[in-house]
């Protein structure tokens, strides 16, 4: 077929990213000279910044002329690290030849949707969700399968809505292979008891499913309760475990991220064998950014340094806004548990919006207020603002979600 006549394929339907969708309406009023409040994109980089010592590796990796191509799987030193973390935060033995560096977990979701999943095949995502995983396992020709979280109990999983889910799927001929878990969570902000783990293992163990975790949020943590890696409790059931620098070392723009494929089934194996030749077709990862994450993940000192502060800050401005959102009729918020999210359920019918994409769009348009409707991450009547931004910003946020909530 000639190229004018049809250049994309249908699988780009799928090809979206509702968090970004807002763009241009900000782009026209900032144009305008007028103040955006901004509680939309998850970067805690220009309001927290990056620890100096990390910086400070990378740019002595440039400064060296340390710009070569790496290893496909990532830099033998830097895998260690990761594998030596493990052992320290969670105490789990994971050689560091079942780890891959990845270009940030993001490039980690292509390729395990790429190796798991194509025309038949399924995956079960809590709703909501992070809406990078739905569009990427229908890109892939995969059908995705809701379980939902129960917002009243915390954004806790469901065991029995979780077996109920699967087991529709499977009589509907859906050749499921995965359950995906974010924990702590974005949008919701809640984290997973261990209990709520074990849960989620038993099912998958049940059902010959992997377990993929996505734990880039594993220190952001504002509770006094602990952090539970996948891998504590998945012990012999096949699991994956993903992280990264963006969230907890504040690197966003690092691009880096890790899969860890710990098991040693016949499936994890192939498994790992697919992630070794796919990470060889896109070369390496950045070199300088593998060397900058070395520094970061062995000076536990100052990271935990790092850490301590940008905790703190979070924390205030998440306690901040869980209060203020709470005071507005019509408006309830769950605890913020870990991450720096907030996920408020909007009841619509106090308003005369029709779906919070309505409501969010006049939200940017009149109150120049900037947040990420619900349905994005799977469900309507809510929306996700961010807790990056100082009190005085969500202030503002605050007080343009209330306005609106008036119309
Ligand atoms: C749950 C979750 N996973 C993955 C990512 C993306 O991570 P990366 O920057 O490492 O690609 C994000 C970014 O917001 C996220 O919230």
């Amino acid at each position: 077929m000639p190229f004018s006549n049809n250049t994309l394929t249908g699988r780009m339907e799928h090809a979206y990213y509702p968090i970004r969708e807002l763009f241009p309406v900000a782009e026209e009023i900032k144009k305008t000279g007028a103040e955006i409040y901004n509680a939309s994109i998850g970067d805690p980089v220009p309001y927290l910044g990056t620890a100096k010592y990390v910086t400070k590796a990378y740019c002595k990796a440039l400064k060296e002329g340390k710009v070569s191509y790496s290893r496909s799987p990532g830099d033998f030193e830097f895998l260690d690290e990761i594998a030596k973390r493990y052992k320290r935060m969670y105490n789990l033995d994971i050689e560091s030849s079942k780890i891959f560096v990845t270009q940030g977990l993001s490039e980690a979701v292509t390729f395990l949707t790429e190796s798991l999943i194509d025309k038949g095949k399924g995956a079960v995502l809590f709703n909501p969700y992070y809406p990078t995983y739905a569009p990427t396992i229908k890109l892939f020709g995969g059908t995705v399968v809701l379980s939902s979280l129960n917002e009243e109990n915390g954004w806790a999983p469901s065991k029995d809505d979780l077996e109920e889910k699967i087991r529709k799927a499977k009589s509907d001929g859906v050749d499921l292979r995965f359950i995906l878990i974010i924990n702590p969570n974005n949008p919701t902000g809640s984290m997973c008891s261990r209990k709520d783990l074990q849960d989620v293992v038993e099912v998958a163990k049940n059902n010959d499913l992997l377990i993929i975790s996505d734990e880039i949020y594993d220190q952001i943590i504002l509770v006094k309760e602990k952090m539970t890696c996948i891998g504590e409790v998945a012990k012999g059931v096949p699991h994956v475990i993903m992280n990264g620098l963006s969230k907890n070392w504040a690197g966003t723009g690092f691009r880096v991220g890790w899969v860890a494929i710990p098991e040693d089934d016949e499936a994890s194996g192939n498994l790992r064998e697919g992630l070794g030749n796919l990470v060889t077709m896109r070369l390496s990862a950045s070199t300088p950014a593998q060397i900058a994450g070395i520094e970061a993940l062995r000076n536990v000192k100052a990271h935990n340094r790092f850490l301590k502060y940008m905790v703190k800050n979070i924390r205030e401005r998440a306690e901040f806004m869980q209060k203020r959102l709470n005071e507005i009729q019509g408006v309830s918020c769950q605890k913020v548990k870990g991450a720096f999210y907030l996920f408020p359920r909007i009841d619509l019918s106090r308003t005369n919006f029709k779906n919070d994409k309505d409501f969010c769009t006049e939200l940017l348009r009149r109150e120049h207020v900037w947040v990420t409707r619900g349905s994005g991450f799977g469900l309507d009547s809510h929306l996700r603002s961010t807790a990056l931004p100082p009190v005085e910003i969500l202030e503002k946020v605050a007080q343009g979600i209330e306005n609106l909530m008036r119309c």
